[in-house]
């Protein structure tokens, strides 16, 4: 089935040719005798200019839905041509209250039109970005040859142990156990991982953190990888690996400069690609509290506490100047699932990015039965919900390690954004689900 050509393939084309295109109408302006319409179909930020006589622009509105069939023909302006309108028929025009008219609408504003904020050129080429990126993920694990799987979202047990789940009232009644939303496909990822050796999924996660910040939401995405037969410092590679794959390519690239309003914002945007790009630093969790309590005038952090996201954004902000791994923090800070460097560290990594903090969590797993019950009970967590897991342990344990990336920091960070709301089409967060 051959489509209609987009804008971007339009633009392709030879002066003189018939072409007609449906968009929606970003400007109209009418003068006496000529009148011009940037017109946008949604796949790409390229807008094809219309020229035709005010008569049949009359009543047409910025936001207008509409088809225009012409001629192209050859133009003095930034694009090499534009179209000449023989006809133009309004699929659906827009009412006086049509919120978005063509000038500046703040980040803040737009979140109040959750359903129609993807009509600026920003918020649509941030979706183009995550698309993009979404299949370039799909093309580095294929070519590492890892296997894509579908892990469930409701489940009967809390993978991070951190008692953030959101629980299903009808869990007891319908299931005849606690049912929750899944806070990370971890758990089931490993079960495939024991089968398939390496493998990984894109799957939503449910949080109930009561944090009313920048960085989180209540339901975001997961890319989780999972790898048998590996260690920790393959595993950092392959992260690293991955993302080095999703630094926006020049069309993607050229797309999201476009979109920036000031010289200024695209200066820093260019900055946060090429900070993706250098070498990234592995230091322990020890090392980044020596550098970070020395460093900086920020509160001092004792050896067992988190690093708060204001500290884990100096460390890789300004002390290292790179994205920057974090290795072997306390045991006492981490789940139950993880493998042990130490006696008081863990066999994991965090990855902090300039200016966003944490990105990524991962580690080696424990793939010892009698340790990980330790752990489990320890942990407090209910025996009978995790046997399943347990029982990996019992039948062909392997040493294996995994990661999980989240996916709409990462587009905050590659897109430029101060908040991780412009990065999800529809927001979930703590005292908000607006549509
Ligand atoms: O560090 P986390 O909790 O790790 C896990 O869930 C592991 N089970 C992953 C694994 O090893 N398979 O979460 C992973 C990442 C974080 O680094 C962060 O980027 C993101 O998920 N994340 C959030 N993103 C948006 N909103 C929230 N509330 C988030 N909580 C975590
Ligand atoms: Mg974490």
């Amino acid at each position: 089935m051959r489509l209609k050509p987009l804008v971007p393939l339009i633009l392709k084309q030879c002066p003189g040719a018939s072409t007609s295109v449906s968009g929606w109408v970003q400007s109209c302006r009418k003068m006496k005798n000529v009148a011009f319409i940037d017109i946008n179909d949604g796949s790409s930020i390229q807008s094809l200019n219309v020229v035709t006589t005010p008569d049949k622009v009359a009543g047409i509105q910025t936001g207008a839905c509409v088809k225009i069939d012409g001629k192209l023909v050859e133009s003095s302006g930034k694009q090499k041509l534009e179209l000449q309108a023989e006809n133009i028929s309004i699929y659906g025009n827009v009412g006086s209250d049509y919120p978005l008219q063509k000038k500046y609408h703040s980040s803040e504003f737009l979140r109040t039109l959750p359903h129609l904020r993807w009509k600026t050129r920003h918020n649509a080429q941030i979706l183009r970005t995550r698309s993009w990126m979404l299949s370039r993920l799909s093309q580095f694990f294929d070519s590492r040859r890892m296997v894509q799987v579908n892990t469930p979202v409701l489940t009967s047990s809390d993978c991070e142990g951190a008692g953030e789940v959101f629980e299903l009232s009808k869990g007891p009644e319908f299931f005849g156990k606690n049912a929750y939303l899944t806070v990370s496909s971890q758990l089931h990822l490993e079960a495939y991982a024991a089968a398939l050796n390496r493998v990984w999924t894109l799957t939503p996660a449910f949080r109930a953190e009561a944090s009313d910040t920048n960085r989180h939401l209540s339901e975001f995405w997961l890319v989780e990888a999972e790898l048998a037969f590996i260690d920790r410092e393959q595993l950092i590679g392959v992260c690293i690996d991955m993302i080095h794959s999703i630094i926006p390519s020049a069309e993607i690239a050229q797309g999201l400069l476009d979109a920036k309003r000031s010289d200024e914002e695209r200066a820093e945007l260019e900055t946060r690609w090429d900070w993706l790009g250098r070498d990234w630093p592995v230091i322990s969790y020890t090392e980044a509290l020596d550098l970070v309590n020395a460093e900086s005038d920020l509160r001092p952090l004792k050896w067992g506490e988190n690093i708060p996201s204001l500290h884990e954004k100096f460390i890789a902000g300004e002390i290292m100047k790179a994205p920057t791994v974090i290795t072997d923090y306390p045991l006492s800070l981490k789940p139950f699932y993880m493998s042990k460097s130490s006696e008081t560290t863990a066999d994991c990594f965090d990855i902090l990015l300039p200016e966003i903090g944490e990105i990524v969590g991962g580690s080696m797993r424990e793939s010892d039965y009698d340790t990980l019950l330790k752990n489990i009970k320890a942990s407090g967590m209910s025996l009978e919900s995790i046997e399943w897991y347990l029982d990996l342990r019992k039948h062909g344990s392997f040493p294996h390690g995994g990661y999980g990336l989240g996916l709409e920091r990462m587009i905050m960070y590659a897109c430029g954004l101060d908040n991780i709301r412009d990065a999800v089409g529809f927001v979930r967060h703590f005292k908000n689900l607006p549509c």
